[in-house]
């Protein structure tokens, strides 16, 4: 399968919810990218659109695309958020982060009237939890937060998995927030909302990468299509 046709085809399929004078949440991710394409194409026919940027990569995507970009602190309104995701389940619960970019993306989509999912379909999964699991956490004492982590997951039936803090060249990653991501090799998650919680309660933890709840819509897209998936 050509992964990158079905991104690109999803984008065009989430495109069409795209109106003129609409503030756009602007995920991060390669196929958010195809979006983020779609969206400079619409300016440049001179649609009046605005961009909310959930990285400093997708920002500067888009102002090399002429997109006019609002801060997210200088907006309260999102009409319409897109984005891509690591894997989604029937239920149309995520795991997103495999860029790093979580925290920033979760707040945008929470805030967002409407928030649709793009993907190829080798995201789509019976279940959550064989890609691993990404959890932003501040770095002051982090080592504190990954042993707090460890205690739920424990509780939380996970009891031995794999915590992993990013790293790059043998340095920790830094999201552009200035935090870390710690990788739970967790395997399947049976209850991704209970998890959501469990580890959104653990002071340190800013955001975990389950979105859960969240999207109102999720396309997948491939050579030959895209299918739709709604709660
Ligand atoms: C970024 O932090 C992620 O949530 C991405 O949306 C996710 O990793 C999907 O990325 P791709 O579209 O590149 O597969």
């Amino acid at each position: 399968m050509d992964k990158d046709a079905g991104k690109k085809r999803a984008a065009e399929e989430a495109a069409k919810h795209i109106e003129r004078g609409m503030t756009l949440g602007l995920g991060t991710g390669s196929t958010a990218a195809h979006f983020v394409d779609l969206v400079g194409k619409r300016v440049s026919e001179g649609w009046d659109l605005r961009g909310v940027p959930t990285s400093e990569a997708t920002r500067a995507h888009a102002e090399r695309l002429g997109v006019e970009i609002i801060e997210p602190d200088e907006t309260t309104i999102i009409d319409l958020a897109v984005d891509g995701a690591d894997e989604a389940d029937p239920s149309l619960n995520l795991i997103k982060g495999g860029g790093a970019a979580l925290l920033r993306e979760k707040i945008i989509a929470h805030a967002a009237k409407k928030f649709i999912v793009i993907a190829d379909k080798s995201k789509r999964v019976a279940a959550l939890g064989a890609f691993p699991l990404p959890v932003e956490i501040s770095p002051f004492s982090w080592a504190l937060t990954v042993a707090a982590m460890r205690r739920v997951l424990t509780e939380q039936g996970f009891d031995g998995a794999p915590l992993e803090l990013r790293a790059r060249d043998g340095a920790p990653v830094k999201t552009d927030g200035g935090n870390l991501i710690i990788d739970c090799k967790l395997g399947r998650i049976e209850n991704p909302a209970a998890l959501e919680k469990a580890l959104a309660a653990i002071p340190g933890v800013l955001e975990s990468g389950l979105f859960c709840g969240m999207a109102d819509m999720v396309i997948y897209g491939d050579e030959d299509g895209v299918s739709i998936a709604t709660p």
